[in-house]
Parts: structure tokens; C-alpha cells; sequence
């Protein structure tokens, strides 16, 4: 025991000493910066490796080798990082290191599902694992830092980024947010396969009004703390290193001049020792905002708000001397701002070495290698929705060698398999549909393929051939959907249907009798109605990556049973947007069952969705007791609610098994549920297994409208199902009020 003690305080001791030791290295390399120096560590570019943005500064390497640059993003590959870094390393006055950040969001090379398509696997590990995988190869081509995760809830889907997140449901979002921080960051920053990670966007960009991106954000505080921020907050537990802003504004203040957010919320509450990076040119858009007059100002404005670097704006660079100089901001302020660009770049260990992430043995060796792509493969499997089964026409067999004819302009697509934000993903090492049916029938079915239309526009000129085609089949695969350009940044749609003909063709096909297997392949949820209608089998793939044409085949023909879950509501039509699960009653709920008017319902289409959160088929089929709680009864102490499945089909499978909690009267109203906890279980066919979740009352609490935060004694009704709308219910009586400390948050209050 004395032992174990000696050993913990000589550890402690070493490791202040060490903390002590970065912290005394960035004082004294401060002490001999000039503050141009010091702008220019503040100071973001991208290079010309690839285009995120509007480009505003030609030659990089001439602002790297002036000493204007701090952090390099959109470069990559060991050589040419490598290159860079020797710039700033050897012709600069100090010789600081360049930190290279760049958007690696999915994957790196090797491309993993698109995130809201990870998301559906409801799998933590697999997620932290791909975060993982995507680090080690981003990492060995010089990277040393990701824009990732994108931790924004998002309940619109016209709004193009929702592919980046994890989707609708802020404890989903909270869970999400810790496994993909811990993947890139993994347990040691100063490995050489570790990356910093960014939390984006801060804040509610995931709530433009009428799901247009970019635009205006205008919600109440509760909403904001109950739903937005607790993503954020998720990743400062898992010690995310880097923050960035977003460009919107919410309620009259942009983001990127908020220190009630930057300041107040992320640093003084939550304790973030970080740096936070603005969004791209987002101190510029000020001016347009309106809340600036120039750059200058916006560039104080900024820097007040607690902004540490300025991505690829230039503001900082040419405003910030002159507004030190007239007053406008301290260089204390500056300094405040460099110290921890500099401690980041201690924590990577680039003093030391600069160099140690541009390796070209490591990129050789590791980038694309076969165990990645295996892993890409599997989580791409992991994230297929099965959302129509009919007549159980799934898995395909191939005992009596079928004809199967493989129809659509996304069937050859290896492109638009890699989904929005593919890195360096390129197409030539993606495996289409096509390849994917390839490789599991040879032998053993024959394949016959018609692209039938393109993904967009009114001809219908090839459907003749791909009728012909289905008509010799025994059975259609038809791959339909979204292409990859159509969702991601700046790609809101205000229709969120199938584009051009495809469905027409589906319809075409249908009238010849053959069974219908749709493959969606897209970036956000659609609406789907027609499709439901027309389909026998439909499959959500999202965009898988890399390997989805193997992935989707492994489905197809069963060598995978399908368990993927929606992370987000799809509606029936876009009229329906927003809609999300975990809405309130309001005072005039619809009831289905008895229409009576002045109902909050509308005339021409249900209240509910067509797929709802939660909801995802199998290849079996479970059943699901009733729920047994520990206890009806509680002063706060935890119980626990059990229910038994059984696996009641004839494959053997997974199954997400969700707990829902509602409150049902609170001093400010309460969603009609709430997710509270999940587990993915493995049933063998006609097995049954007891599961059993905690509830403890802190898995209670919310914000009030004055913005106190705690638990209400009262009612409270547990669910437990397969998807948001098919549950089991009980309920229990919390006996006693807890507070968690009324604390105020109204920003009108901010220092
Ligand atoms: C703008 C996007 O909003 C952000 O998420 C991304 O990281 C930057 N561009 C850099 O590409």
C-alpha cells in the first residue's frame, strides 16, 4: 500500500512537473515573440490540397515563410506537409512548428459511412474504432488535427449537414460526441497517431430556420441548454482540445462574437482549457451579420468573444496590430490566445520533433491497408436500415442461380458511395454496389445491369432497356437515391425527395411483377412514401464509403442480418419538417383515434412520421416482455427497469433494445419521451435474454424556463421497445424534488 502511494505521488509529481515544464516553455518562447509573430501563430490558411471554402490568400508558402501562418489546414500527404513544416521550421525567426488541420470527418482515405450512417449502428466502439482508424492514416500523412466531431443536434433534414452528425436526439448526440473525441484523440495526445479533435459547431448550427445553412438561429435558452449544448459539454468531459465556432447567429448575437458562449458557457462553466478556431472566414462574415462595421471591428469582436485562431479570414492577421495599437484590445489578450496554440503544439510533441507526423513508411504501410478496409466494410454493414421487408424477399438466396438484374444510376457508383465530406476518399479505391454483387454471386447468379436514368433530370430514355432487363430477371436490385454533392455543407434541399425520375422508374419496374428490392443510398432522410409503397424490400445505406458495395451485398444476401437503427425521423413530406420524437404534447394533442376537430394536427397528411427514431427491421423478428421495475417507488435512489426479448424469427440477430423516460408533469412542460439508455444485444435464433437498465435521477433533470435545473417529484412513465413508437410502458414515483443548483445563464447577465 505505502508502496502504491510512493508510486502515485511520484507520479503526480513527475507529471506537474511535466505540465509545469510546457507551460514554463511557452512563457519564455512568448517572451520572444513580436506581435506580429504572435498574429501570425493566430492565423489559419488553407492550402491549395483541396477546396472547403472560397479561397482568399493565393501563395501560402510565401505567408508561411513571412511568419504569417500558425496552422496550415487542407494540406496533406507526409512529403508535402513535410515540405511545409520546413518552412516554418527553418526559414522563420523562431522556427515555430506548423500545426496541419484538416476535415477528416469519416475516415481519411479509407472511408467509413458517412456519421448520421455510423450513427445508425447504435455501436459506440465501432464508432471510436473508425475514429480511430481514420487518426492512424491522417495522422501518418502529417495531420495533426481533424474538424471533427460535429457534435450539432439536427432535427431538419433539408439541412445538408445533417450527414455530419449523429442526428435528432441530444443523449444519443451526448454518447456519440465521447466515443468519436476518445477515437482521434485516443488515450495519449503525444502519440504519433493520436489527433486533436474539434468539437463544431458551437453553436446550434444544426437549427437554421427552415433548414437553409447558414441561416439565422432564434430558440429559447432552454432549448439551447437542454438540447444543443449538452453535445458540446460531452466532448470538454472526454477532453476535447479544440472548439469551433459556427457561423450562424442565435438570437441577434453570431456565434463567433459570443462570449457569453465562449467565455461564460465553454471556459468559465465547463472549465475548457482549449483553443477554439473559428469556422471558415467566420470573423469576416461579421460585417455582413451586422454586427460589425469593419473587419477591424469585427476582428475585436471576435477576439473578445474568446477566439483563439482565425480560419483563413486574414482578420486577425490585418486588423489586430492596429487595434492593440489604438487601444481596441490588449496584447495580454493576444497572449492569452497564443499560449494555447503554442500548448497544443507542446502536447503534440512538434518541439520536439515537427516532423513526426509526416512518415512516409507509416503512410505506406498503414493508409488503405486491408484491416482498415475490412473494419470500413463491417461498420458499413453495422449501418444499413432495413425499412421494408415484405413477404420477407429478403436475403436474396442464390440456391437455384437467379437472375438478378441490378438497375440504377447509383448501381456503378463508386463515387457517390463515399458520401459528403470523403477526405481524401477517392472513388478509384471505392467498391460499388455493382462490384459488391459481383463478388458474392459468382457462380452462383447471373447478373444483369441497365442504369435506367440518371440521378437527376426528366429522361426517361433508358428505361426501356432496364424494363427489358427486369424482365428477364427472376428479381430487381434497383439502387436509387442522392448524389454525394447533394448533401454536406452549403447543400440544403427544399424538397426532400428522390431527384429527378428515379422513382418513376421504380414505378416502371414494379409493373413487371418482378419483387422489387430498393437500395437508397443517400445523405440525409428522405421521404420515402411512394417508395414504401412501390418497394418490396427497402434498404437505407446512406452513403457507406469505401466498401459499400461488399457491405451491402454481405445484407443482401444474408451473410449479414441487418440491425441498423434511424438516428432521425423520416417524415412523410417535407411539410411535416421539423419532426422529431421527442416533441411535447401540447395543450390540444391529436388523437388518431378520435379526430375531433381544432386538434394540433394537419388536414392532409398524419401526425406521424413514416419511419420513426429508433426504427429499423430485421431478417428475424423479436417479441418483447413486459418491463419489471425494481422498485414503483423512489426518493432518488437508482432503480431499475428489466424486459426480456426473445428472438422469435428464424435467423439469428441483433437488436437495439431503447428505454425511453417521460416526465409526465413537470413546472415546465416535458417531451412525451426522451431517450435515456440502449443496449445492442445478440439474439440466436429463439434465445431469450433479460435486459436491464439503471435509471438514476440525474438521467431526470432538465432546464425550467428560468433556467434551473433539477427534478421534480411526481410520475414518471418508462418505456422500452425496439424504436421510438413501439413500446412497452410502466411507470414509478419519484418521492422528492432535487435541485442541481439554480444557476443562471441569461447572457443579458454575462460579464
Ligand atoms: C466550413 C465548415 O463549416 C467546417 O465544418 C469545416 O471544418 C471548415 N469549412 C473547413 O473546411
Amino acid at each position: 500500500m505505502k508502496k502504491l502511494v510512493l508510486i502515485l505521488t511520484a507520479l503526480v509529481v513527475s507529471s506537474s512537473l511535466i505540465a509545469q515544464t510546457v507551460e514554463e516553455k511557452v512563457e519564455s518562447l512568448l517572451q520572444k515573440m513580436t506581435l506580429e509573430e504572435k498574429i501570425g501563430q493566430m492565423t489559419q490558411f488553407t492550402s491549395s490540397g483541396d477546396v472547403t471554402g472560397p479561397t482568399l490568400r493565393g501563395n501560402v508558402e510565401k505567408e508561411v515563410k513571412a511568419g504569417n501562418v500558425g496552422s496550415l489546414f487542407n494540406a496533406f500527404k507526409a512529403d508535402y506537409t513535410r515540405k511545409l513544416q520546413k518552412m516554418a521550421v527553418e526559414e522563420t525567426r523562431l522556427g515555430i512548428p506548423l500545426l496541419f488541420g484538416y476535415d477528416v470527418i469519416h475516415g481519411h482515405r479509407t472511408i467509413f459511412p458517412i456519421p448520421l450512417g455510423e450513427a445508425s449502428s447504435f455501436d459506440l466502439d465501432a464508432m471510436e474504432e473508425a475514429a480511430r482508424i481514420a487518426a492512424i492514416e491522417a495522422s501518418a500523412e502529417g495531420i495533426h488535427w481533424t474538424f471533427a466531431p460535429m457534435v450539432d443536434v439536427s432535427r431538419d433534414p433539408r439541412w445538408g449537414r445533417v450527414m455530419e452528425g449523429a442526428g435528432e436526439d441530444t443523449y444519443y448526440n451526448n454518447l456519440v460526441a465521447k466515443a468519436r473525441v476518445r477515437g482521434f484523440q485516443g488515450d495519449d495526445l503525444s502519440k504519433e497517431n493520436t489527433i486533436l479533435a474539434c468539437a463544431k459547431h458551437f453553436l446550434a448550427y444544426g437549427a437554421p430556420i427552415a433548414g437553409r445553412d447558414y441561416n439565422t438561429v432564434d430558440m429559447s435558452l432552454q432549448t439551447l441548454h437542454e438540447v444543443y449544448l449538452p453535445p458540446f459539454k460531452a466532448t470538454v468531459d472526454a477532453g476535447v482540445e479544440t472548439f469551433m465556432t459556427s457561423f450562424n447567429e442565435i438570437n441577434g448575437t453570431p456565434s463567433t462574437a459570443n462570449p457569453y458562449l465562449f467565455k461564460d458557457i465553454l471556459r468559465d462553466q465547463w472549465g475548457f482549457e482549449g483553443m477554439v478556431v473559428t469556422d471558415y472566414t467566420a470573423i469576416n462574415e461579421l460585417v455582413p451579420h451586422g454586427t460589425a462595421k469593419d473587419l477591424a471591428q469585427a476582428g475585436v469582436q471576435a477576439l473578445k468573444a474568446g477566439i483563439d485562431m482565425d480560419m483563413e479570414g486574414a482578420v486577425f492577421l490585418e486588423t489586430l496590430k492596429e487595434s492593440v495599437e489604438k487601444g481596441d484590445v490588449t496584447e495580454e489578450e493576444i497572449n492569452v490566445a497564443v499560449r494555447r496554440i503554442l500548448t497544443l503544439k507542446h502536447k503534440l510533441g512538434l518541439f520536439e520533433d515537427p516532423y513526426r507526423y509526416s512518415d512516409t513508411e507509416r503512410e505506406e504501410r498503414l493508409v488503405l491497408c486491408d484491416e482498415h478496409k475490412e473494419k470500413a466494410r463491417d461498420f458499413a454493414r453495422k449501418s444499413i436500415v432495413l425499412l421494408k421487408n415484405e413477404n420477407q424477399v429478403l436475403p436474396l438466396k442464390l440456391e437455384n442461380k437467379p437472375k438478378i438484374a441490378a438497375i440504377g444510376p447509383l448501381v456503378k457508383s463508386k463515387k457517390d458511395v463515399l458520401g459528403a465530406w470523403k477526405a481524401k476518399g477517392s472513388p478509384k479505391d471505392a467498391k460499388s454496389l455493382f462490384e459488391g454483387l459481383k463478388g458474392a454471386t459468382r457462380g452462383k447468379a447471373e447478373l444483369l445491369y441497365a442504369q435506367g436514368c440518371k440521378l437527376d433530370g426528366d429522361d426517361t430514355s433508358g428505361f426501356a432497356e432496364a424494363i427489358e432487363v427486369a424482365n428477364q430477371s427472376d428479381v430487381i436490385i434497383l439502387a436509387i437515391g442522392e448524389a454525394r454533392t447533394i448533401s454536406g455543407e452549403a447543400k440544403s434541399r427544399s424538397d426532400i425527395t428522390i431527384p429527378g425520375v428515379q422513382t418513376e422508374l421504380l414505378a416502371e419496374l414494379k409493373k413487371t411483377g418482378k419483387p422489387v428490392v430498393v437500395v437508397l443510398m443517400n445523405g440525409r432522410p428522405l421521404a420515402l412514401e411512394k417508395e414504401d409503397e412501390l418497394a418490396d424490400a427497402l434498404l437505407e445505406t446512406w452513403h457507406l464509403g469505401t466498401m459499400a458495395g461488399p457491405a451491402i451485398a454481405d445484407v443482401i444476401f444474408g451473410k449479414y442480418n441487418p440491425a441498423g437503427k434511424l438516428p432521425m425521423t423520416f417524415p412523410r413530406n417535407v411539410g411535416q419538417v421539423p419532426i422529431y420524437y421527442n416533441a411535447k404534447n401540447t395543450g390540444r394533442p391529436f388523437d388518431p383515434e378520435n379526430p375531433s376537430g381544432y386538434k394540433s394536427n394537419y388536414l392532409d397528411v398524419p401526425n406521424s412520421p413514416l419511419y420513426a427514431f429508433g426504427y429499423g427491421l430485421s431478417y428475424t423478428t423479436f417479441e418483447y416482455g413486459e418491463i419489471t421495475l425494481s422498485s414503483n417507488t423512489t426518493d432518488g435512489a437508482p432503480i431499475t427497469a428489466s424486459i426480456e426479448v426473445t428472438n422469435t424469427g428464424d435467423y439469428d440477430g441483433e437488436e437495439v433494445v431503447q428505454m425511453y423516460i417521460q416526465d409526465i408533469i413537470g413546472k415546465s412542460t416535458r417531451p412525451l419521451k426522451e431517450l435515456k439508455g440502449f443496449e445492442k444485444i445478440f439474439l440466436k435464433k429463439g434465445e431469450t435474454k433479460t435486459v436491464t437498465f439503471t435509471i438514476e435521477k440525474e438521467a431526470l433533470t432538465y432546464f425550467r424556463w428560468d433556467m434551473s435545473e433539477g427534478v421534480e417529484a411526481g410520475e414518471f412513465n418508462v418505456f422500452i421497445g425496439t424504436s421510438s413508437d413501439q413500446v412497452k410502458a410502466a411507470s414509478f414515483t419519484l418521492t422528492k424534488d432535487y435541485e442541481v443548483g439554480k444557476k443562471n445563464y441569461n447572457p443579458i447577465q454575462s460579464k
